[in-house]
């Protein structure tokens, strides 16, 4: 018996993303038959460290690592085949076996080349535009774009449609002409040809054939059977398109409201929701982040957390842990446990701080996250002071082994959230986490 008894549990971020989702993945993998990823696409980056191997992972589950288990790429995510196939052979070249084990929804979207073309043409627009830096610092892997037109639908491409080189034919025609004139309207002059992509994305769809599947009867008869399913959120609750620090987040829903519309699984299958929480905050991109330093501690944060993009290797803005953030994203994703992470980062600080209220401009303060980014930038916030503690964490066992001034940290957290903290984790290999079962309360 595992340490953990429960069936289908939801891995989400409760911050601006980069929590140690893909870690917390890795570690639960044992726990469950089946991966899925239900949101964003490539823009996310998961890093798994196994020993000495260092893995990261965009589009495929964290799970794949495990060696047996079925990963499923859901129809919520947006994906670019290209990077895919670079992703299968860069971990099949590392003895990762994939196989059949991928498996991917012939509903998800496909992210094309005038995709990125668009990302990057408005990102350098919003730039320039009227004297200030107006652009949302996207990842410029065509998340945006590619979402955008699957809600536009006539120009959109699934990956269903990759096996069928006269289907994508008569799409492509229609939609390139119509994209090169949007381009070359905002100033870009690349151009795509649809005879050009259609063998290009034709040959994708051969290669990925044995891969392309009906994922939602998939997914049913694994619930039918009683197969358990581990949802591996990408991205975060505070970049969700409708929950988010809007518009400065991603285009999916990458809280766990996100499951259900990009799996085809009703809500009803997640038994457990664990929040991934890093121990203070990061962001990376534009946006307000109302307990972000710019001074040495700061630097500290970034240079002991390493924090640096998995994707794009962008330096990440740092600042202390910002609890009216975690609590909002803790009750819109409906979270039963928090996971926090990186917490051997604060070791060796003289005193840390806890974000508790926002002081608004006129004065007064709120404990209730804001809708508005434009509000959420003139917020100061309003700290609570605690002792650090200097105890290097591989000497722990357990929680309880931790020294009182980081139980007092971790304590204020459960107490401010309403949510106990389970796993503490305190590295980033795969055997650093300190797991406590006995506040866990599955549904
Ligand atoms: P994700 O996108 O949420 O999966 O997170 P990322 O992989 O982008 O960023 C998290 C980073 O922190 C990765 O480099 C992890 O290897 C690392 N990491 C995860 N957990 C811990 C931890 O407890 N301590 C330390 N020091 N690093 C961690
Ligand atoms: P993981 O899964 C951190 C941010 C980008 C940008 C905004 C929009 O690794 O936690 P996009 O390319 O999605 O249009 O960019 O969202 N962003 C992330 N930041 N981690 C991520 O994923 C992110 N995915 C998107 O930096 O500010
Ligand atoms: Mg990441």
């Amino acid at each position: 018996m595992s340490e953990f008894d429960f069936t289908s549990t939801a891995v989400v971020g409760l911050q601006w993303g980069d929590e140690g989702k893909g870690k917390i993945v890795d570690w639960l993998t044992a726990e469950h038959d089946c991966i899925v990823r239900y949101n964003g696409g490539a823009n996310a980056g998961h890093t798994v460290v196994v020993g000495s191997d260092r893995y990261a992972l965009h589009l495929i589950p964290s799970g794949i690592l495990s060696g047996h288990k079925t990963c499923i790429i859901g129809n919520g995510v947006v994906i670019d085949p290209f990077k895919l196939i670079e992703e299968i052979e860069s971990l099949e070249s590392r003895g990762i076996a994939i196989g059949d084990r991928l498996l991917i929804s012939d509903r998800a979207h496909v992210v094309m080349p005038y995709h990125k073309e668009q990302d990057t043409v408005l990102e350098e627009a919003l730039a320039r535009s009227s004297g200030m830096d107006r652009s949302i610092g996207t990842t410029r892997r065509g998340i945006g774009p590619a979402y955008s037109d699957k809600v536009l639908r006539a120009t959109a491409i699934r990956m269903g449609d990759l096996l069928d080189r006269n289907v994508l034919r008569q799409k492509l025609s229609v939609i390139c002409p119509v994209r090169n004139a949007q381009l070359a309207s905002m100033g870009s002059e690349s151009t795509f040809d649809a005879e050009i992509l259609t063998e290009q994305y034709a040959a994708i769809g051969d290669r990925l054939r044995s891969n392309i599947t009906d994922t939602v009867y998939l997914l049913h008869d694994m619930v039918q059977e009683g197969r358990s399913i581990l949802f591996e959120g990408a991205n975060a609750c505070l970049l969700d398109v409708d929950f988010g620090t809007y518009p400065y987040v991603t285009s999916s829903n990458c809280s766990t409201l996100g499951i259900p519309a990009g799996t085809g699984l009703p809500g009803s299958t997640i038994k457990r929701v664990i929040g991934i929480m890093k121990a203070y905050s990061t962001r990376v991109g534009g946006g307000p982040f109302p307990t972000e330093l710019h001074d040495v501690e700061g630097d500290r944060i970034r240079e002991a957390g390493n924090e640096y993009g998995t994707t794009a290797g962008r330096p990440r803005r740092c600042g202390w842990l910002d609890l009216v953030a975690v609590r909002y994203s803790a009750m819109v994703c409906g979270v039963d446990s928090i996971a926090c992470t990186l917490f051997d980062v604060l070791q060796g600080f003289k005193r840390l701080k806890l974000c508790t209220a926002y002081r608004l401009p006129d004065g007064t303060t709120t404990d209730r996250f804001l809708p508005s980014a434009e509000q959420l930038a003139t917020v100061e916030p309003v700290y609570e002071e605690f002792q650090g503690w200097n105890t290097d964490m591989n000497t722990i066992g357990s929680r309880q082994e931790l020294p009182s001034q980081a139980r007092e940290y971790l304590g204020r957290i459960e107490e401010f959230v309403g949510v106990p903290i389970d796993i503490v984790s305190i590295g980033p290999e795969r055997t650093q986490v300190l797991a406590d079962t006995t506040g866990a309360g599955s549904r």
